[in-house]
């Protein structure tokens, strides 16, 4: 199996009604955990990197890295995305290294900084739909502004600075073509979201469900969607680290989000969280240990437990199998 259309990925999960988690990678051990979960739980797969990632890995290692996962795991669909492209070159770059799905973020300017406008965002969107899908690839892109920053990209707002205007997204969708939405609802990147449990106040579900009702055939994308659990924080902070109190997204929100047309969930920071606690833990007990496997393999373990978790909840586990994948030739053709 080649990497596969996260266009038709998507629409299986709508058929479904299920969600499909998109986790972020930038290391081998971070892909193996991923297909190592989706092998347990038979979860077709979303892998994504940032333009962070791209740069720490280099293109050619994360694209023959996914070639080896496609190859070890025949049996799973899977992927390759990108996460926040900050302009046309930058999807275009991926597209030509061989990602099946890039996410043109024009909520801001190129700097993955400043806020953009609403013609600027339409634009630059279209102009990656038009180049996407001549190729097969699948497009995501953003109304409102997300919270925080992840790998230097954001505004570094509050969740709740810009969210996403249920009539403008209409507008956004008809525009651009875009396959898939990533909407502001209140969500931000990173560990620190919520400073106590989120309400109705500071977790707009309300705005996701009237998004939803203007655009039921929009799959929509929910970043920002790390659950930051207390369990994942308690061992980080228990080997000697200094995480400040803090909460994330409830999985019973996510899954109320699947239950009104979210299909693409972004989870990066619980990976994080895992991968730490366990390699601190490693250090803490046993600090005569310098073999990177000695940290790297229950690394890779923690979070695989979190992946399968995760793919259990959203309802992606055990649909694997249940089509067959098109190539992104055929995928080209429908677009037209
Ligand atoms: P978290 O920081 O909540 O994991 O979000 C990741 C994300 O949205 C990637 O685009």
């Amino acid at each position: 199996m080649a990497l596969v259309s996260m266009r038709q990925v998507l629409d299986e999960a709508a058929k479904g009604g299920y969600g499909v988690g998109a986790f972020n990678v930038n290391n081998m051990e971070q892909i193996q955990a991923i297909m190592e979960a989706a092998r347990e739980t038979k979860s077709p797969v979303i892998i994504q990197a940032s333009r962070g990632a791209r740069s720490y890995a280099q293109d050619r290692y994360l694209v023959h890295l996914m070639q080896a996962a496609v190859e070890l795991y025949p049996e799973i669909p899977v992927v390759m995305h990108l996460d926040h492209g900050n302009g046309v070159a930058t999807c275009k770059s991926a597209v030509e290294q061989g990602f099946t799905s890039v996410m043109m973020d024009g909520s801001l300017m190129e700097d993955g900084k400043t806020p953009s406008s609403f013609e600027y965002n339409v634009k630059v969107t279209r102009e990656v739909v038009e180049m996407a899908h001549a190729n097969g690839v699948t497009v995501e892109g953003e109304i409102g502004t997300l919270g925080g920053i992840e790998d230097g990209h954001g505004a570094g707002v509050s969740g709740l600075a810009h969210l996403t205007d249920p009539d403008q997204a209409v507008e956004f969708v008809k525009l651009t073509g875009v396959d898939a939405l990533a909407i502001a609802i209140g969500t931000s990147h990173g560990a620190y979201k919520f400073t106590s449990k989120p309400t109705g106040e500071t977790l707009k579900m309300d705005r996701l469900i009237e998004i939803h009702k203007k655009l039921p055939g929009v799959h929509l994308v929910m970043h920002g969607s790390s659950s930051v659990p207390k369990d994942l924080q308690d061992v980080i902070n228990q080997y000697g680290g200094k995480l400040r109190p803090t909460w994330g997204v409830p999985v019973e929100e996510i899954q109320l989000g699947i239950k009104n047309g979210v299909r693409k969930i972004n989870v990066d920071t619980d990976n994080r969280l895992a991968i730490t606690g366990a390699i601190r833990k490693v250090f803490a007990e046993t600090p005569e240990k310098f073999d990177p496997r000695d940290y790297m393999k229950p690394a890779r373990e923690a979070m695989k437990k979190v992946v399968a978790l995760r793919m259990n909840q959203f309802g992606q586990a055990g649909h694997a199998g249940d089509y067959q994948p098109l190539t992104l030739e055929e995928v080209a053709k429908r677009y037209k």
